[in-house]
């Protein structure tokens, strides 16, 4: 893992966009009251909150969606980009980070910003990283499947385990100001889900807008838009031929991925370390 990642609490990060200053710039950045952060473990949806939240904010005004890329339209916490990015940025400012909670920055705890926390299903999400694994020049080769399944389940990859990501951010005290999503869920309707995210940051949107952010924001147009697919990124960093980084956007693929072993080596790790954690999710009674 050391050649293309750098250690910082606990578990490793990308080499290519972060530092040991933009790591420290993360940790001392002056969190705002009205600062929004949609966090996740990656693979999860981050790029479809990027699509999102900046819709809702601005009330279904598509202009950002359609002009600037998804990583400055909502920068990331972390990487070396973020001090140019955020700056000086008008709040409210809406902002995406994979870090666990206890890697949020100092001034974070203290404050009142909102937090929106996604969690897919770990079969999907090992699934879905498995294939940017092996488009993404900046990450490990992933090798075969059941190789991948074994590092990502003993944490052997970007930020960690999913299991403690998870429980991190289920185990808070920030009560209040967070609101927890399933990208189930948002697959399932993404209009009711666009209803809890506005209601949650207290935006009022009208039906009509609603259903236009939800259209806009669906696999198929969000494919298309090149503020959002990652084609904007070179060939060498991530080649889309080998997998288009909005891949299939569904719930299940990993059905066609996992075999009988595999399934029942994930699932029982996977609930060995959820034991004693009390919140249902969709997918626990697959
Ligand atoms: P798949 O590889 O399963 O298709 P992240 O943005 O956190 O890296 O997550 C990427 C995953 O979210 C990919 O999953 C991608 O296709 C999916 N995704 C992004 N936008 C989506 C949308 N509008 N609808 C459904 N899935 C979406």
């Amino acid at each position: 893992m050391g050649e293309r990642n750098l250690l910082f609490g606990g578990f490793f990060v990308p080499k290519m966009t972060h530092s040991a200053e933009s790591l420290k710039y993360a940790v001392e950045f002056q969190v705002h009251d009205d600062d929004i952060f949609a966090v996740t473990y990656p693979k999860s949806g981050t790029t479809w909150i990027q699509e999102i939240l900046p819709l809702i904010l601005n009330g279904g005004d598509v202009t950002p969606v359609q002009t600037i890329p998804s990583w400055d339209r909502v920068p990331w916490l972390g990487p070396t980009r973020t001090a140019l990015v955020l700056g000086d940025r008008p709040p409210p400012r809406a902002m995406v980070s994979h870090m666990p909670y206890h890697c949020m920055p100092r001034s974070f705890y203290t404050s009142k910003a909102k937090v929106i926390y996604v969690t897919r299903n770990p079969k999907d999400t090992a699934v879905s990283s498995f294939h940017f694994h092996g488009m993404a020049s900046f990450l490990d080769d992933p090798g075969t499947f059941d190789q991948f399944l074994d590092k990502f389940l003993s944490g052997q990859v970007v930020f960690g385990k999913w299991t403690d990501h998870v429980k991190s951010w289920r185990n808070t005290d920030i009560e209040g100001r967070i609101l927890y999503l399933t990208y189930e869920e948002m697959v399932q309707d993404l209009r009711a889900a666009v209803l809890r995210m506005a209601q949650f940051l207290g935006r009022e949107l009208s039906p009509d807008v609603l259903e236009k952010v939800a259209n806009h924001c669906h696999f198929n147009n969000m494919k298309t838009n090149i503020m959002s697919n990652y084609s904007l990124v070179p060939q060498d960093i991530m080649d889309s031929s080998k997998s288009p980084f909005l891949r299939k956007g569904t719930t299940g693929d990993w059905r066609n991925h996992f075999n009988a072993e595999q399934e029942a080596r994930f699932s029982a790790i996977i609930k060995k370390e959820m034991e004693g954690t009390s919140f249902p999710f969709p997918w626990d009674d697959e």
